[in-house]
């Protein structure tokens, strides 16, 4: 039997090819643009995730025996929102996950209901790229499109319901939309209420690892793959990367670098901190888990060798790096604000501590530990828990060089465990697939079976030490200067006459 996971990313989406055994036998990428129409926004066409996902599966599965291909799931950029009127089209492009526009809404949502309601209601607060902050941003900024809105739902939802028909969610993703009842697993009354929508609108709950379907007998025969093939409910991009590393069951931990950079640590029972600083989600395997999310983290270091360097080279500008731990130079990594643990969508990237010797490298590396440190922040929330995590699994195109897992390991303190497929999502999705077929009992027993570890980065001692110093040091820049951010912003970031 073979099954298809389609990562659905924020630049790409990427599809993979997986067997009952794990094996993968094939991995095809599709770009899409995305658009950011003003500072801080960030828009993307949901017809450009359909149709790159078909090409991408016609490409994914043209050499294998398309009669083996038993199931499609999905793990997605979450957070999102898609809005569909009564004729099924969509009424406007997603506003995505790292979009800050929802500013003045997320206030309203944590000052006027209050972080305590919003917690009791659903287990979290709010945070500007959070679903529920974006429909009150529409039903306040644009009602000719709110007013239409017949269906509302995350990315990946959007591809289940195109192929199937179905217009589902899962958990995990659903956690995401600050609407779900996370620990008792179904729509919040009170959040819908407040959102201004109807329960209908929102999509049917399934477990990730259950079957929504089958895919539509038309979709079928384009592809040409049989019409039993059944469409797997999925996961949030996270929970799924969790999935694909191996990560469910109690306190395991792995870190994802993406476009975002987050810390996931599974839990078998519903937890949530007391500042609510992490987000506490539902897990594809069935049960909870705690995660830190900074918004840029791949992509700083893209912004920064790409955009500002000019180069695509970054073996090259990552074997200058040669003094680590000793760098005088910090950066923040805050291109698109940040969401754990400040939640402070006016904050913005800067680098500190430059002088006249030094070097490009310097910044390289200021970059790379940037984002380390920022995972670090989230790391310590946990702590603060009493979570005791000292091992993590590691995915993500951010984390694929040798250099940005040894900073890792050392900036937390973690021995960093590496996976033989890191690619975290598109492999958990088609875990996911594989186990609503059938083949599995549970996500637990496939993840286990399926996911090898082949190697492990040790922090370093000495090295450990220095970095804890440094932390130490990062951890005073942003208080100092998050005043200044407001400033800059004259009171509303998006108002760039202002600034
Ligand atoms: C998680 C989050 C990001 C996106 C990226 O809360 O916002 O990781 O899912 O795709």
């Amino acid at each position: 039997m073979l099954f298809i996971g389609v990562d659905l990313g924020t630049s790409a989406v990427k599809l993979l090819l997986m067997d009952e055994n794990g094996k993968i036998h094939n991995i095809v990428s599709r770009d899409y643009p995305l658009s950011f129409p003003k500072p801080g926004w960030a828009e993307q066409n949901p017809y450009g995730w359909y149709s790159q996902s078909m090409e991408g599966i016609k490409e994914l599965i043209k050499d294998c025996d398309k009669s083996e291909i038993a199931g499609i799931s999905f793990g997605g950029q979450m957070h999102g929102l898609v809005v569909l009127d009564k004729d099924d089209n969509v009424i406007r492009p997603a506003i995505l996950w790292n979009d800050g526009r929802s500013v003045k809404e997320t206030d309203y949502l944590n000052k006027t209901v209050g972080k305590e309601k919003l917690s009791q209601y659903t287990a979290n607060i709010a945070f500007a790229g959070f679903t529920a902050p974006k429909i009150l941003w529409l039903k306040e900024n644009e009602p000719e499109n709110f007013t239409k809105i017949n269906k509302i739902m995350l990315p990946k939802d959007y591809l289940a319901y195109r192929l199937s028909g179905v217009h589902c969610t899962d958990y995990s993703d659903a956690s995401g939309m600050l609407l779900l009842d996370v620990k008792n697993r179904c729509w919040s009354e009170e959040m819908i209420k407040i959102c201004g929508i109807s329960e209908e609108m929102l999509p049917e709950l399934f477990e990730s690892y259950e079957a929504v379907g089958t895919i539509k007998p038309e979709i079928a025969r384009q592809l040409g793959i049989k019409d039993s093939v059944k469409i797997v409910a999925g996961a949030g991009d996270n929970a799924a990367a969790a999935v694909g590393t191996g990560t469910a069951g109690n306190g395991c931990c792995n870190i994802s670098l993406g476009t975002s950079g987050t810390i996931f640590i599974s839990s078998n029972t519903f937890c949530v901190d007391k500042y609510n600083a992490l987000h506490s989600f539902c897990h594809a395997d069935g049960n909870y888990h705690l995660m830190g999310c900074m918004l840029s983290a791949a992509s700083c270091k893209k912004w920064w060798l790409e955009e500002i360097l000019n180069t695509n080279d970054y073996a090259g500008e990552q074997s200058l790096i040669k003094k680590l731990g000793n760098n005088q130079v910090f950066y923040l990594p805050y291109l698109m604000g940040e969401r754990s643990p400040h939640n402070d969508p006016f904050a913005r990237a800067m680098f500190i501590g430059m002088s006249m010797d030094t070097s490009r490298a310097d910044m390289t590396q200021a970059v790379i530990e940037g984002i380390a440190f920022g995972l670090r922040d989230s790391l310590e929330v946990a702590r603060t828990l009493g979570i005791n995590i000292n091992r993590t699994k590691i995915c993500g195109g951010g984390a694929r060089d040798a250099i940005s897992k040894k900073i890792i390991a050392n900036v937390m303190d973690l021995k960093v465990d590496v996976i033989e497929s890191e690619e975290g999502p598109g492999y958990g999705a088609a875990i996911l697939a594989a186990v609503g077929c059938g083949v599995f009992s549970s996500v637990q027993e496939a993840s286990g079976k399926l996911v090898k570890v082949t190697g492990t980065v040790e922090p370093e001692k000495a090295l450990v030490e220095k970095y804890e110093e440094r932390y130490q040091k990062f951890k005073k820049i942003y208080p100092a200067v998050k005043e200044l951010y407001q400033v800059f912003a004259g009171g509303n970031i998006w108002d760039t006459e202002k600034i």
